[in-house]
């Protein structure tokens, strides 16, 4: 049985990918020092698959411990580096603290596993900004970053892409993710947003069970059909599906030891769009008013996801009523059994 690292294996999307790696049958070693996830995680996860995940708490900026991780783990054939800090307006605020995380992780575990190694890195879709043509495909020009977590995945991007170049036995997929929501069938697992939510859907399901109040659109004044921007949101469990895809791809042979690959649906929906699926898929009515647009949003964004398609054989299947039904059980799970 191969052994995959996790770097941030009890985060959000880390602990989906966990689940689908046991689904076929890998065996998982998680690195998390839990800043942004909470241990219970592993315990939820043993629900679901009946395995408890091997978990080395460290902190992944400190070299000398990455060091002595991968001399004690020489068995690990495979990465799936998910470990970031991700909060776009904190990292306007505070850049120092996302770049020294996001990047000196990154080359701490480059450096440590300099053998024969395959990774998986999650990127985003934030670094093609707006792009002038859509659906935006991996060619796209990559955009001058937003806010310095923005810059953290492009340079890490370049990070990876420098190190192929001059390291044969490396091999590195990019996953560029479009916009993440729900949470697995069991409602045993998901996300777990510290404080009041930034993003749109964790704030709906909170508006809807009456921790949060009102829902504010961040525009409707954009030029799109009913004027709210679009995104292309993923279920993270076909997400986490694209990495078991994507460390499989890694071990074909391939054009290039570093390729890109955008994971989203393809689809766009509007943010009234995404608001009318959940009160339509689970019954719930929202309270919500049309505000004015957040400073750095993009006016509309979804991915063209015929490369994945057609070299990781992988595709999403589930659509947007699901997305909304799994946040909607999570949420109503979190409140019956409160982390
Ligand atoms: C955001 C980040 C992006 C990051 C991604 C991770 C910003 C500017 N971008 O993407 O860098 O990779 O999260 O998941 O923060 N919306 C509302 N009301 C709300 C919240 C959101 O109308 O209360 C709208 C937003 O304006 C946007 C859409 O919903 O149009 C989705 O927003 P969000 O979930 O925050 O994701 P992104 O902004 O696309």
């Amino acid at each position: 049985m191969e052994k995959i690292l996790v770097t941030g294996g009890a985060g959000y999307i880390g602990s989906h990918t966990v689940v689908e790696l046991y689904n076929a049958g890998y065996e998982v070693v998680i690195i998390d020092d839990f800043s942004n996830s909470d241990p219970k995680i592993l315990t939820q996860i043993e629900k679901i698959t009946a395995k408890r995940p091997e978990l080395v708490q460290l902190d992944l900026c400190n070299e000398a411990a990455v060091q002595a991780f991968a001399a004690d783990h020489r068995d690990i054939t495979g990465i799936i580096h998910f470990a970031a800090f991700k909060a776009v307006g904190e990292s306007v605020q505070q850049p120092l603290k996302y770049y020294r995380n996001n990047l000196f992780s990154l080359v701490n575990i480059l450096n440590a596993f300099n053998h024969h190694i395959k990774l998986v890195f999650s990127s985003s879709c934030t670094v093609y900004g707006q792009p002038t043509e859509l659906p935006v495909t991996e060619a796209a020009p990559v955009q001058s970053a937003e806010s310095p977590y923005g810059n953290t995945k492009q340079i890490s991007e370049e990070i990876l892409r420098d190190s192929c170049a001059v390291n044969p036995l490396l091999k590195v997929i990019t996953l560029r993710y479009f916009n993440p929501v729900g949470a697995h069938s069991s409602a045993l697992i998901g996300e777990l947003p510290i404080g009041v939510p930034q993003n749109l859907v964790p704030f709906i399901t909170q508006s809807a069970i009456g921790k949060r109040g009102q829902i504010t659109v961040f525009g409707d004044d954009y030029r799109t059909p009913d004027g709210s921007a679009i995104r292309d949101y993923i279920h993270v469990v076909d997400l986490a599906k694209a990495h078991v895809a994507a460390l499989k791809k890694l071990d074909s042979e391939m054009a290039s030891n570093y390729e890109i690959f955008n994971i989203g649906t393809g689809k766009g929906s509007s943010v009234l769009e995404i608001i009318h699926a959940f009160e339509n898929s689970t019954g719930q009515k929202l309270n919500y008013v049309i505000g004015p647009r957040r400073e750095g949003d993009v006016e509309q964004v979804y991915g063209d996801v015929s490369k994945a398609a057609r070299e990781l054989g992988w595709k999403a299947a589930l659509g947007v009523d699901e997305m909304m039904r799994s946040a909607w059980k999570w949420e109503k799970y979190l409140k019956a059994n409160p982390f």
